[in-house]
């Protein structure tokens, strides 16, 4: 698939994947044109671990709760908030490095890592690839850090299992696009009814791919959301000298 646009609006997360391995050169390309991704004040502060190696790739499975797509894809890619490549410049320029113990930093960060993520997943996609983003990493992100061997002021926010895909799985519906776009000013947070017809969309959508355990939204959104569900995020990210007191 060559058309941007086309990949963008066929957006979808692959779970099924072939042996199939991916070659050097695709990921090549998708590496580079990652790296090629704008970066708050042109920081680069992020890096990316390529994990390719099946026993790794099961041991990320494990890490992210049991999921059985790390292991199955042949490619899986780690990106890293690297505020350990800004501090070397940092040192370099006789200064200290702080920005890395603000909000604003990990602001900077999690944007920066998630335009990475998503450059990954469409130079994939245009390459024929599926891909699914990990965020269960953060499951036990200590168990990553050490598995990647992360250095201080690093932090693995978000992966990403790319491959052939073994089957392609129907697009899952959003929400009503005017509780996403609001034009000149914000218009207020989805009615009641709205949210109501999307449950339901998605309890249709649910049983049409044959998912018996598939949860309306306002629910599947309210069980994770309730509680801070990745909960060491705070303590392991104040180990890595991300401190977030400024
Ligand atoms: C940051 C992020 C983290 C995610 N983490 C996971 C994950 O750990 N496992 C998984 O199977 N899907 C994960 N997903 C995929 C979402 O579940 C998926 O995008 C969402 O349900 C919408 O479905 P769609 O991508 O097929 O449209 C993640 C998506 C994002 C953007």
């Amino acid at each position: 698939m060559s058309n941007t646009l086309d990949v963008l609006l066929s957006h979808r997360s692959y779970r099924d994947y072939s042996d199939q391995a991916v070659s050097e050169a695709d990921l090549d390309a998708i590496v580079a044109a990652a790296q090629r991704a704008p970066s708050s004040i042109n920081a680069q502060h992020t890096s990316v671990v390529i994990v390719r190696d099946a026993v790794r790739r099961a041991r990320i499975a494990e890490i992210a709760g049991g999921q059985p797509w790390i292991a199955k894809a042949p490619l899986f890619i780690c990106v890293v908030m690297d505020f350990a490549k800004t501090n070397a410049a940092l040192q370099l320029s006789g200064t200290t490095q702080v920005i890395h113990e603000s909000l604003e930093g990990f602001a900077a960060g999690a944007v920066d890592a998630g335009i990475v993520l998503a450059t990954m997943m469409v130079a994939a996609r245009g390459l024929g690839l599926g891909t699914v983003p990990i965020g269960g990493i953060r499951r036990d992100s200590q168990a990553m850090i050490e598995l990647l061997e992360l250095p201080r002021l690093t932090f693995p926010l978000v992966g990403c299992s790319i491959g052939h895909f073994a089957t392609e799985p129907t697009q899952k519906p959003r929400l009503p696009l005017d509780t996403f776009r609001h034009d000149e000013k914000w218009h207020g947070v989805p009615e009641v009814a709205t949210i109501k017809a999307y449950d339901e969309e998605l309890l249709r959508y649910w049983k049409s791919i044959g998912r018996a355990d598939g949860l309306p939204w306002s629910q599947n959104t309210a069980s994770p959301y309730s509680k801070v569900y990745y909960r060491d995020t705070k303590l392991v990210a104040a180990r890595q000298g991300f401190v977030v007191d400024k």
